[in-house]
């Protein structure tokens, strides 16, 4: 690292979603429903320049793991991401996200009349196809800006 250049500090324990694609920070934050108000530490760096990526950004959140439904979701907006956990300073574990076949729970179906948006409630599950995902209930496709549809 050069002395020219400034990146967020390390963190002790935590998460650190590495390789995210420029510019979707914001949106994994609400992937993971972090908006702040919970009081976990959140580092996040953006259009940081990457050899692979060209550039990248960083989303460091201390104290917290992520569940895997939200790593399915995640990486469909980032699918070049990497997972680090850190305890005690130490990347301890180091996952590249996968295309899942489905996900559940994190996105919620746009179509008013799905059976996912009754009173009843239903989680919501959605087939991963090519150009985007499909609603397991109503076979709405959700084709882009997935970020959108997170359940807040
Ligand atoms: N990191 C952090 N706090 C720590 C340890 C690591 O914030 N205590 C961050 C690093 O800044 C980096 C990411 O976690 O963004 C992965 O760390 P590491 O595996 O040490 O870096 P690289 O080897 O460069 O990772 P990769 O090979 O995945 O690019
Ligand atoms: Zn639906």
């Amino acid at each position: 690292m050069s002395e020219h250049e400034l990146r967020v500090s390390k963190i002790r324990n935590g998460t650190v979603i590495d390789h995210v694609n420029g510019g979707q920070a914001l949106n994994v934050l609400a992937i993971l429903g972090i908006d702040g108000s919970e009081g976990f530490g959140v580092s996040i760096g953006m259009n940081v320049p990457s050899d692979r990526l060209g550039r990248k950004d960083i989303v460091k959140v201390e104290d917290r793991e992520l569940s895997q439904s939200e790593v399915d979701v995640l990486s469909l907006i980032a699918p070049e991401a990497t997972i680090n956990i850190v305890r005690e300073f130490e990347v301890v574990e180091k996952n590249r996200v996968e295309r899942p076949e489905e996900v559940s729970g994190v996105l919620s179906c746009p179509n008013r009349n799905c059976i996912t948006n009754a009173d009843e409630p239903v989680e919501s599950r959605f087939a991963v196809v090519p150009d985007g995902v499909r609603c397991g209930y109503c076979d709405e496709i959700l084709r882009e800006d997935l970020a959108d549809y997170i359940d807040v």
